[in-house]
């Protein structure tokens, strides 16, 4: 039974400030759906600001992005070791992280064991880019991103995966709901020759792109899909909230 999962990505969006008053928005109501795993990513400055405010609510929090090593010189950079202390989840793999950061797959599955390995649980994000799905490679390029993050991974319930084709993320197009059902069958195929077939039932796998309170109904009536990863709707409380409870009245499960 895969209880629904709703993340919300920030990105590079809300200074602290914003980010304490848009929790502040949402808090209350969103703290009272039940039946579905609600998880917010802000940025890293407001990681500890919100953790405080959500303590004692059933909201998680989440990251957006992590170095492998757990301290060092690497200027700049966010440790698993920091995050545990305030986070539950952190998104790996994103696709801008993939195409603006240069991250490659074996970044990304160095940082899939980190996370693992200190506890934290890793949504994982794959997608093929719009040049990819026109030449008929989504299923290449998605078992490629999916075998190459996993490599030498253990089996492990706490992976999420996300699956977000690269064209549909930010652009107002989303994929169609049966375009997405397929992939994410198709991504539950390939866990399940990477593990085995129980484990790979159970793990969930979210859609992104595009997502919002008028297309989340489609998406989450498919049966292979098991919530959504939702970035600019995330930053409207109204949005985010209304999304939220769709998902619970069409897929919510108790928890
Ligand atoms: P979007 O972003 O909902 O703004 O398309 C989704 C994501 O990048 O996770």
């Amino acid at each position: 039974m895969r209880v629904p999962l709703v993340a919300g990505n920030w990105k590079m969006n809300t200074t602290v400030i914003e980010a304490e008053e848009l929790v502040y928005d949402i808090l209350d109501t969103l703290d009272r759906i039940k039946g579905v795993e609600k998880v917010l990513c802000p940025p890293f400055v407001s990681l500890a600001a919100i953790n405080m405010m959500l303590q004692g609510s059933s909201i998680k929090l989440g990251a957006q992005n992590m170095h492998f090593e757990t301290k060092g010189a690497y200027t700049g950079e966010i440790s698993p070791l920091m995050l545990r202390e305030l986070c539950e989840f952190v998104i790996l793999g994103h696709s801008e992280r993939r195409w603006y950061f240069g991250e490659t797959g074996e970044m990304i599955n160095k940082k899939l064991n980190a996370a693992l390995t200190h506890g934290l649980k890793p949504i994982l994000c794959v997608g093929e880019r719009l040049e990819e799905n026109e030449t008929g490679r989504t299923e290449e390029i998605v078992r490629k991103q999916v075998r190459t993050a996993l490599n030498d991974i253990k089996l492990t319930p706490d992976l999420v995966v996300a699956y977000e084709p690269v064209w549909a993320i930010g652009t107002g197009k989303a994929a169609s709901s049966k375009q997405a059902a397929a992939t994410i069958k198709l991504i539950r195929s390939i866990l399940a020759e990477l593990w085995n077939k129980d484990i790979a039932q159970n793990l969930r796998i979210l859609y992104g792109g595009s997502v919002t309170s008028n297309n989340i109904a489609e998406f989450i009536s498919q049966p292979e899909i098991d919530g959504a990863l939702v970035g600019g709707a995330s930053l409207k409380a109204e949005e985010f909230l209304n999304i939220v409870t769709q998902t619970a009245e069409i897929k919510g499960k108790p928890v």
